[in-house]
């Protein structure tokens, strides 16, 4: 019951219309606060609330829900510096299946393994469905160095049904960092303009650093002796 009042309140000034810091982040324009991907704890870095904060259940468990999911594809294994690559976020679910009017969005972000400062730069060929917003300030300015690609109101794939996808560019940093650790939550939501009902899933890829961890061209012996027994 306690956690009823605490959080039907920001919901409730979100629905308004009103920008409310909220953990130091501010709402952008119709997408999520900034920083809340489900980042864990990096060094100095806390971590990272998710969706669930607002879009909650309070009569089940809706993170992570069996026979769900968001993925993070299109990384490569290592990164080159400088190189830029193609991210896809797919979200797949039955569970909002029933309602017409369901919606999807995500929040991805890309930290440094060493630091958790924010990694490499994300280029969109679609603004119009999806945004770049800096992370958070005020007592978690400590997040301030990242960056977040998340969907915009038009962005959110309304009626749609599983799996949905939006595809958007990260450019590896010039020099190298260090791993590129990826985190990614996702949302699906039923449409009701209601907190309750929805599905949040999260996701983290590591990307090596190809120059500090080189990935070691094998001989073609060395391949099949690998596989000989
Ligand atoms: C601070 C509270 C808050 C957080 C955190 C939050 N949202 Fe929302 N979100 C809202 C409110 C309020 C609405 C508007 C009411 C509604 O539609 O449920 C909304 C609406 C949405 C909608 C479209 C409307 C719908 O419900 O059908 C999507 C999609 C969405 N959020 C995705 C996300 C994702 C993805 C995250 C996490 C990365 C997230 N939200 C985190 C408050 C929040």
């Amino acid at each position: 019951m306690r956690l009823r009042v605490v959080y039907i309140i920001p919901v409730l000034a979100l629905a308004a219309g009103v920008s409310l810091a909220l953990g130091g982040g501010v709402l952008s324009e119709h997408g999520p606060i900034p920083s809340v991907t489900g980042a864990p704890a990096i060094r100095s870095k806390a971590a990272e609330l998710n969706c669930t904060l607002c879009h909650l259940n309070f009569d089940w468990n809706n993170l992570n829900t069996p026979g769900g999911s968001v993925e993070i594809l299109g990384l490569p294994r290592a990164y080159a510096p400088g190189q830029t690559y193609r991210i896809h976020v797919r979200i797949s679910t039955d569970s909002t299946k029933v309602f017409l009017d369901r919606d999807w969005g995500f929040e991805l972000t890309a930290v440094r393994a060493s630091d958790g400062e924010g990694c490499g730069t994300f280029v969109l060929d679609d603004p119009d469905t999806l945004q770049i917003v800096s992370g958070a300030s005020g007592d978690r300015s400590d997040l301030a160095s990242r960056w977040y690609v998340q969907h915009t109101a038009n962005g959110v794939r309304n009626g749609i049904s599983s799996p949905v996808e939006w595809t958007f560019s990260w450019q590896a940093p010039a020099t190298p960092q260090d791993s590129a650790l990826f985190y990614c939550a996702g949302n699906a939501a039923n449409g009701n303009l209601d907190s309750g009902g929805d599905f949040v899933f999260t996701a983290a890829e590591t990307v090596l650093d190809s120059v500090t961890t080189p990935v070691r061209p094998m001989s073609w012996g060395a391949v099949k002796r690998r596989f000989r027994d």
